[in-house]
């Protein structure tokens, strides 16, 4: 198991280039489901989750190839779903990547079934996939749970108007995929309108799917007998890009972030401007400057266009320095403030009260041991140990690699002083 040794205290100067976006790659990879022709992927990102869901693809009998050089930063894909011969997906591997559910949508709609594991606990709170489920029901599937399985089955899904409780990313994403190959329009309202959902869908209709209103809450799609194979390019991440932002904003410095999109980053751009980041759009990219310490900036996740929960961890961290107190609610994940005691470990002083967290900023913080609980509570934590004086070490790192390419190497070339080691087994 990796660990993290950060020596606190230097400033972030230089450039670094932004990945695609996880979170728009895995629903894309799922896509591939949907044709049995070849869909070839490109700029995804080389991240643990990435090779979770072609491991999970290939189990099925996808085809996939690899058509980047080895090591390549911006990997390329072909896959094809021809011989898909397998629908399943197997506990093993659902239970280490929640995002597996994706495939339940193109599988039930190219094949007529799929069995799908449900995923089961998780560390940011309970993430039930009921929507998911009800969505495709509406559709005509019959779907029950055997052993820890999901069982769906349709003869051919039919269009339908849903309406999802609760504005939920994937859910939207499957039956979005799900719609494409059924019979009839199907209405989904209260869609969520990630740039990810838009970027999804975008490959949807370059492979043939009739697909209006993604971005908005309100997506349709006329179904068709059958898609075609693609080429598609993933989406920038606007998590990494706003976790290398914060980065800066807390340890001071000047960067360039090459790849980014500013469109996507609205809100953490305008909190990040309200702590005290200069930032402005360049030819390629976002160019940042942080010369002073950060002020105290309220936050609430919402969904997008919102301030993401993904980001709340890593704001949280810019939090702590800041001169003066601040609040964080969690509005979206009912578990997701993990990293509070960790980073009371290193000198912040936040209590929480509910769904709050009321962060007082202190001058500093001091290194220590500490341990990442899941992916972006790690990146925040990452954040704190660039500040802290003195050595911070960061257990798990295996958190922070299903979503951060190489991050100490990018953070090494812009002056962190970041090691990785192999834990003691
Ligand atoms: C996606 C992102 C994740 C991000 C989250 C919220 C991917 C692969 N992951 O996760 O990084 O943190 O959006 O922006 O894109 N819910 C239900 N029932 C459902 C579905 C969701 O109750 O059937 C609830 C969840 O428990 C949560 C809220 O709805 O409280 C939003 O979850 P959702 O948007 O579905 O998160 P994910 O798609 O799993």
């Amino acid at each position: 198991m990796d660990r993290f040794l950060i020596e606190g205290g230097a400033p972030l100067q230089g450039e670094a280039l932004v990945s695609g976006a996880k979170n728009a790659a895995l629903p894309i990879l799922c896509a591939s489901l949907l044709s049995s022709q070849p869909l070839v992927v490109r700029n995804l990102p080389p991240l643990r989750d990435v090779r979770t869901m072609t491991k999970l693809l290939t189990g099925m009998g996808v085809t996939v190839q690899t058509l980047s050089s080895e090591g390549s930063a911006q990997e390329i894909l072909k896959l094809e779903a021809g011989g898909v011969d397998k629908l399943e997906a197997p506990y093993e591997l659902v239970k280490t990547m929640r995002a597996s559910i994706l495939v339940l949508g193109p599988m039930l709609a190219r094949f007529g079934q799929a069995l799908v594991s449900l995923p089961g606990g998780c560390a940011i709170g309970q993430r039930p996939v009921d929507q998911h489920i009800r969505g495709l029901q509406a559709m005509g599937a019959s779907v029950e749970v055997q052993k820890g399985y999901l069982v769906a089955r349709a003869s051919r899904l039919k269009g339908a108007h849903i309406a999802t409780d609760m504005v939920t990313v994937t859910g939207t994403e499957n039956l979005m995929m799900a719609a494409c190959l059924a019979d009839g329009c199907t209405v989904i309202d209260n869609a969520a309108r990630e740039p990810e959902v838009v970027d999804l869908a975008q490959c949807l209709i370059a492979m043939g799917a009739k697909i209006s209103g993604a971005g908005t809450d309100r997506i349709v799609v006329e179904g068709v007998r059958e898609l075609r194979g693609a080429d598609h390019c993933v989406m920038p991440d606007r998590i990494e890009a706003g976790t290398f932002l914060c980065a800066v904003m807390a340890t001071g410095g000047e960067i360039l972030l090459k790849g980014v999109c500013e469109a996507h980053m609205a809100a953490t751009l305008d909190k990040l401007r309200q702590s005290g980041l200069q930032v402005r759009a360049t030819d390629d990219g976002l160019w940042a400057k942080a010369d002073k310490r950060p002020l105290p900036v309220d936050i609430r996740t919402a969904p997008y266009p919102g301030f993401a929960t993904d980001m709340q961890a890593q704001f949280m961290a810019v939090n702590t320095i800041a001169q003066g107190t601040s609040t964080v609610a969690e509005t979206i994940f009912e578990n997701r403030f993990m990293h509070v005691q960790e980073l009371q470990r290193l000198g912040a002083q936040i209590r929480i009260d509910g769904h709050t967290a009321i962060i007082q900023g202190v001058k500093k913080l001091t290194g220590a041991a500490v341990m990442a609980t899941d992916l972006r509570a790690s990146a925040g934590l990452v954040i704190a140990g660039l500040v802290a004086e003195g050595e911070t070490e960061i257990d798990r790192i295996y958190h922070l690699d299903r979503g951060y390419d190489r991050m100490e190497d990018k953070l090494i070339a812009l002056g962190g002083r970041v090691r990785r080691v192999k834990s003691a087994a």
